[in-house]
């Protein structure tokens, strides 16, 4: 059954003729993916603004006001202790984050339970799998 998504996926379009000009930033439905795959919804639902290597530079950065952190640098930033919690709540939306108030960082909470029809366990499952993802990718 196609299931149509309404939330926040950001995708930008560059054009290549103007230099100067900014991309401009979309949002779209996002698309299903695993729940079991960190690799696969960080691909999907991050990449666009964390980058690919989740140093924060990814297309849709530059028509962001707030820049997308650094996500390799977390465990660094935190005495070399991944913050697990801290990125899980960030991702449920039950966190704040840290350096300015109104946030360009999507709700991934909200997203994930309309993708998963309410399903708590498979919220749970979605935030712990991309957050063990992002914790593999810090350096050290
Ligand atoms: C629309 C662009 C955008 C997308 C898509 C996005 N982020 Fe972010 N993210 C941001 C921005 C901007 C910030 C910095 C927000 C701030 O400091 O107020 C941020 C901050 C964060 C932080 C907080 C780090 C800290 O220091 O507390 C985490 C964790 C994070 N993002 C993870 C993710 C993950 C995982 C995904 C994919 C599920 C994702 N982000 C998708 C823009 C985005």
């Amino acid at each position: 059954m196609p299931r149509h998504f309404l939330m926040f996926v950001v995708v930008a379009s560059l054009t290549s003729l103007a230099v100067a000009q900014k991309p401009t930033v979309k949002k779209v439905p996002a698309p299903y993916t695993s729940p079991t795959s960190g690799p696969e919804m960080y691909a999907s639902y991050c990449a666009a603004c964390h980058g690919k290597d989740a140093k924060g530079n990814g297309p849709a950065a530059p028509a962001l006001k707030v820049p997308p952190t650094d996500l390799t640098m977390l465990a660094k930033q935190n005495h070399g202790k991944f913050p697990y919690d801290h990125v899980a709540a960030v991702l449920n939306g039950k966190a704040m984050m840290p350096a300015h108030g109104s946030s360009e960082m999507p709700i991934w909470g909200k997203v994930f339970w309309s993708i998963s029809g309410g399903h708590k366990g498979e919220v749970q499952q979605r935030v712990a799998n991309l957050t063990k993802y992002l914790e593999s990718m810090q350096v050290k």
